[in-house]
């Protein structure tokens, strides 16, 4: 069976996508990472997949915070195609995924959630975890559908909270468990396994 082509979409530090890119590396995803693509050109996730050597694009500026410009999607469809993407991972992409992107890829599209879901989705995780007093949270591989962080679960990890956490050191252990467990959960699912 060939590799999977993926892309990472992401607008942040791109730990996640290093991590994905590392497990590749290391003969423990067995899969391709052909394009990174992020909605902010500073993000450091493209700086870092220079050092990778990886092919970038900067997707177009868009008017509404939350997602892309029609135009914008609809490019980005236009880009996924060209590189022969069979998987779109979102990896700290902080933009709602919009049609006609899910047409494209049904069941394609896979994200990483700093909770384990169906509790705390949203931007605020972190914080509604704390403030929900809960004593483990975690993190989710779902996939990507209309309802924002609703899509079918793919595999979870906990993680304890501890008494003085701040939403911080939270995320600095969710991101532990987040870099063990997303490279694992696309493993799994590209075999079937
Ligand atoms: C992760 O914690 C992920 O759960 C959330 O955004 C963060 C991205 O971090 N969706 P990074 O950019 O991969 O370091």
């Amino acid at each position: 069976m060939s590799k999977k082509r993926l892309a990472i979409l992401g607008s942040g530090r791109g730990s996640n996508f290093v991590a994905l890119q590392e497990a590749i590396l290391e003969h423990r995803l067995d899969a391709e990472i052909v394009l990174v693509a992020s909605d902010l050109p500073d993000a450091p996730i493209l700086a870092r997949a220079a050092e990778f050597g990886l092919p970038r694009s900067t997707l177009l500026p868009s008017p509404f915070k939350t997602k892309l410009s029609p135009e914008g999607e609809q490019a980005l469809v236009e880009a996924l195609q060209k590189y022969e993407i069979d998987w779109v991972i979102l990896a700290g992409y902080m933009r709602v995924v919009k049609q006609p992107l899910l047409e494209a890829f049904p069941n394609r599209i896979v994200n990483i959630h700093p909770s384990l879901l169906p509790a705390f989705k949203g931007l605020h995780a972190l914080e509604q975890a704390l403030a929900a007093g809960v004593k483990e949270t975690g993190c989710t591989v779902h996939f990507v559908n209309a309802e924002v962080d609703g899509g079918a679960i793919i595999a979870q990890e906990k993680v304890p909270v501890l008494a003085d956490d701040t939403p911080e050191s939270l995320h600095v252990r969710i991101q532990e468990a987040e870099h063990r467990l997303f490279p694992a959960a696309l493993e799994k699912l590209f075999t079937g396994a």
